[in-house]
């Protein structure tokens, strides 16, 4: 072999392991290509937002696992917190941070209707929900949208349930709507288009606190002072009558209607008097009796042995305590 045809040999050789080494390189590059997008599109990363009236908060999940939900009253350090747009990015890159992601990573968010910047009109009420493609983070991005009380509903995916009828009651969610109920079928909520007029909301009691307290939201105090009093006809009466209006009323209306009323105990609950402690047990009674008698419509329309409840108005421990004495239903 002369010393030419060494050196074309070995330029052959090296030429045929640069392109070897190349592919290899090539190889590996689409195998972790391929292995992050496999890792994609078997993890996928939700978020989760709700801004609300007093209880914003940011939730993430990968696939069916809730990862991490974050409250924006303790981010924030002030209860009752309600975030802004600005804020509500912070609170979700906060999160993003938390895991180790970024906004990218996620493949489909979810947003709650409630007082929510980044719907259009038409959309803050989607019954069923609908997919849109909404501007996050300066571009579009694959979102659920779901009105407050579906939201609510869908307690009802976290238990242990195949079916059962679900039972919601807040102070106001989309559009005033305050009672709804659903059936739950396996994965699948269906809206009932059942009358609830003559049912009582939480709004009286959330007015009620109000005016008591003289600041708003302030229900879980005044269930807790309830416990200190005994329920007088009186006021009881009185709260009957009212009843078809502070279901629905705004809160100045309920203010002018309860000033009138129940003169004398605007603001008074700190002195933890008998009035005070009496009217708020005089709410309660009336509450819970109306909870247990709603409940039992419920019951006698739909012959589901589950329940659920859900929504603010079913943080009354004491009203949830009587629907489960006075019904049988197999589970709550
Ligand atoms: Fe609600």
């Amino acid at each position: 072999m002369t010393y030419r045809e060494k050196k074309d040999l070995i330029n052959v050789l090296s030429a045929t392991r640069y392109f070897i080494s190349n592919q290899e390189e090539i190889q590996k590059r689409r195998l972790i290509r391929l292995q992050e997008e496999t890792k994609r599109k078997k993890e996928n990363l939700l978020c989760g937002i709700a801004f609300n009236y007093h209880d914003s908060s940011v939730s993430f999940a990968l696939n069916n696992k809730i990862l991490l939900v974050l409250e924006a009253e303790r981010m924030f350090r002030k209860k009752k917190k309600r975030c802004d747009s600005e804020e509500m990015e912070e609170l979700i890159l906060y999160g993003l941070n938390l895991l180790d992601k970024d906004v990218d990573d996620i493949s489909y968010w979810a947003l709650e209707t409630l007082r929510n910047p980044w719907l259009e009109e038409k959309d803050t009420y989607p019954n069923p929900p609908v997919w849109r493609d909404i501007n996050i983070f300066g571009s579009h991005r694959k979102s659920l949208i779901v009105n407050h009380h579906f939201s609510h509903a869908c307690v009802y995916l976290f238990s242990s349930f195949d079916k059962a009828t679900i039972f919601t009651c807040d102070g106001g969610g989309d559009k005033g709507e305050r009672i709804t109920i659903y059936e739950g079928d396996g994965l699948n909520l269906i809206k009932q288009g059942i009358d609830v007029d003559g049912f009582i909301t939480a709004k009286p009691y959330d007015l009620c606190a109000t005016y008591l307290y003289n600041s708003p939201m302030c229900e879980g105090k005044l269930m807790a002072l309830a416990a200190y009093g005994t329920p007088q006809k009186k006021y009881v009466e009185k709260l009957e009558e009212l009843l078809p209006i502070l279901c629905t009323t705004n809160y100045e209306n309920g203010d002018i209607v309860l000033s009138k009323s129940f003169p004398g105990l605007k603001g008074k609950a700190s002195l933890l008097n008998t009035e005070t402690c009496d009217f708020s047990a005089s709410l309660q009674d009336v509450f819970v009796r109306h909870r247990v008698e709603d409940t039992k419509k419920i019951a006698e329309t739909f012959k589901n042995k589950n329940l659920v409840l859900a929504g603010g108005g079913c943080l009354n421990i004491e009203a949830n305590t009587e629907i489960w004495n006075t019904h049988n239903y197999d589970e709550m």
